[in-house]
């Protein structure tokens, strides 16, 4: 990307009907790899807590992290649309801590929008982050950060009627001031219709073909991951056996002293060498 993307790029490609392409990416090296090719929108996502650190959910994912690791991807990729997922607790307590926090993101990381997870009860949150002025996209359907209280997690909307309230839900967090959705494991039926009923660009994770823009973490695209995939997963590389090998390789090449070798060493001034066994002597 040689020129920054910004919300009016993505306003446009969905009135174009081009799709959004975005990733999930947590640091500088894969970031600045992300900015050599033709993704607009990275989101720093709270899974983090899973794919950086190892913990079994996201909700230990904390504000000071997420902020150093979204600056980190800002350095790497300077031109990509940067989205920072607000980690559990960093928004719920009150209006205030919410446009704290988010606020952390844009001044501190230099994100362009920040995600929320939301359900009716934080409508009035969307409100006021995006009152604040700060652009907001609004994460419905599955809620990662809710596991507690729903045990696992299922494809959202599969009825008529959850259907119904997840439109409604869109809807309202639109009307709330969120100037794009990310529909988690949705029906891909009501993901579609979402799409088509809202001005905002409408991201799929897991939501099927018919929003205007997917999302995979990357370490899933890249073939990083050695856990078990949700169904929606697809990956695009074997990183994972190509990292095993290479590490298989340079512990072979240390083993057998093969590395390093002349051309990855540093050595001396030509002439020096013999001046200081010369000086050691004297020393002796
Ligand atoms: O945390 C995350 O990376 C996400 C995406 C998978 C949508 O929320």
């Amino acid at each position: 990307m040689n020129t920054k993307v910004t919300i009016a790029d993505l306003y446009k490609l969905k009135h174009q009907n081009r799709k959004i392409v975005a990733v999930s990416c947590y640091d500088y090296t894969t970031a600045k790899l992300v900015s050599q090719t033709d993704v607009q929108m990275i989101l720093v996502g709270d899974s983090a807590a899973q794919i950086v650190l190892g913990f079994d959910s996201t909700l230990p994912a904390k504000m000071d992290f997420m902020v150093t690791i979204t600056a980190a991807v800002r350095r790497g990729a300077p031109n990509i649309f940067l989205v920072a997922d607000m980690p559990f607790l960093s928004y719920q307590l009150s209006d205030v801590e919410a446009i704290r926090n988010a606020g952390r993101f844009v001044a501190e990381s230099g994100a362009q929008m920040v995600k929320i997870e939301a359900t009716q009860a934080h409508l009035n949150i969307i409100k006021s982050v995006s009152d604040a002025g700060i652009a907001v996209m609004a994460h419905i359907g599955i809620l990662p950060q809710n596991i507690g209280k729903i045990g696992r997690f299922k494809a959202v909307a599969t009825t008529a009627d959850m259907a119904m309230e997840l439109i409604t839900l869109a809807e309202q967090m639109i009307e709330c001031g969120a100037q794009s959705l990310l529909l988690e494991g949705t029906a891909t039926e009501i993901a579609e219709i979402i799409t088509k009923r809202c001005e905002v660009p409408v991201i799929s994770c897991g939501s099927g073909p018919g929003c205007d823009g997917q999302i995979l973490v990357i370490n899933d695209i890249l073939g990083l991951t050695q856990e078990p995939s949700p169904k929606f997963v697809k990956s695009y590389g074997n990183l994972n056996q190509n990292t095993i090998d290479a590490l298989d390789a340079y512990s072979k090449e240390v083993s057998t002293g093969q590395f390093p070798n002349a051309e990855h060493s540093y050595h001396m001034k030509p002439g020096e060498i013999e001046h200081l066994h010369a000086l050691l002597k004297k020393k002796s």
